[in-house]
């Protein structure tokens, strides 16, 4: 292992210290309590089984950014587990709204939605025990993803877990049950890394435990065909961006062969935007630092996030 700098794991979701979440108001089924009362029963579908799913958002300047994408996603999801929601996205957005409000909170916030098949009536698997309907539960940190994130960047390691075949769990469900992608980040975290770098069934480099990847080569920007990933909503609008400003930018298959002797690396994700990639596998990535391209899509991405959230 090569890594030369301090050895202790940072992760993609690091953010600024801020005391004042140590106090937020959290939703839960229409109640606004303080975190220490944010409670759901150990009969919930989501503790017991992980049967819920949820969406990360972020909240500029009183908008939440590309909320129509995410409902989409999230409807989708649901619909797939035949999950009820009971409430209409404009209901949703009402609920985030109230929320922000109780927190006072307007910018620089950070959302975890979540929508679980509610409390069941026994300690069992079977969907038709939730009786009670949904549990949903909305948790709004103020939130600026850590600096150091920016200067040191993500180590990544190769790990066993690969993205599965869709009939067995869809990556794109964003659902409670993550524990093939906490295995792979514990696996990352015993060799030394961050995150986990995963591959598909057939060996091609996909994504990571909790962001999508890209690479770049000679000016080229290559993520994988998006058949086995999460179908994230900021990788979708980094490929957007790159079509419309004229950045090739390719879904294709590639394997570590290209990816270790990429110009630059970077992942993407709601809470951090785009954060390079330093060292992968011990290899370092580029100089080791957000290169010139990542940099570029990081300024493409804030000028559409200001404009998408213009107060
Ligand atoms: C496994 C995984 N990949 C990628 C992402 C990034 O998706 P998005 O850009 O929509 O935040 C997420 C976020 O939920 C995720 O859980």
């Amino acid at each position: 292992m090569t890594y030369s700098d301090d050895q202790h794991a940072i992760t993609a979701h690091d953010s600024e210290e801020d005391i004042r979440n140590r106090d937020i108001k959290i939703f839960i089924n229409g109640e606004i309590v303080h975190r220490d009362q944010a409670k759901v029963s150990v009969y919930d579908s989501g503790f017991l089984l992980g049967d819920g799913m949820w969406e990360g958002m972020r909240l500029y300047n009183g908008k939440w950014a590309f909320f129509e994408e995410h409902m989409d996603r999230l409807f989708d999801s649901c619909k797939a587990v035949s999950l009820d929601i009971g409430m209409s996205r404009e209901e949703i957005l009402e609920a985030l709204t109230k929320t922000a409000e109780a927190n006072q909170m307007n910018t620089d916030v950070h959302c975890r939605l979540m929508i679980t098949r509610g409390t069941k009536v026994k300690p069992f698997q079977h969907p038709g025990l939730s009786r009670s309907g949904p549990t949903i539960v909305i948790i709004l940190e103020h939130s600026k993803p850590s600096t150091k994130l920016l200067d040191r960047g993500i180590k990544l390691a190769t790990v066993p877990q690969v993205r599965g075949l869709p009939m067995s769990q869809d990556a794109k469900y964003n659902s409670h049950s993550k524990l093939n992608c906490v295995l792979a980040c514990l696996q990352a975290e015993q060799a030394g890394a961050d995150e986990g770098l995963m591959l598909d069934p057939h060996g091609f480099v996909n994504t990571t435990n909790s962001c999508n990847f890209f690479i770049v080569r000679k000016g080229e920007l290559w993520t994988s065909t998006g058949d086995y990933c999460m179908n994230g909503v900021t990788r979708a609008k980094v490929i957007e961006l790159c079509q419309h400003h004229g950045i090739p930018v390719y879904q294709k298959n590639f394997s570590l062969f290209e990816t270790y002797g990429a110009d630059e690396a970077f992942l993407t994700g709601t809470f951090g935007a785009q954060t390079p990639v330093s060292f992968i596998d011990g290899k370092q990535i580029g100089n080791g630092q957000a290169g010139p391209m990542t940099r570029k899509i990081r300024e493409l991405y804030q000028t559409l996030i200001e404009q998408e959230c213009q107060s």
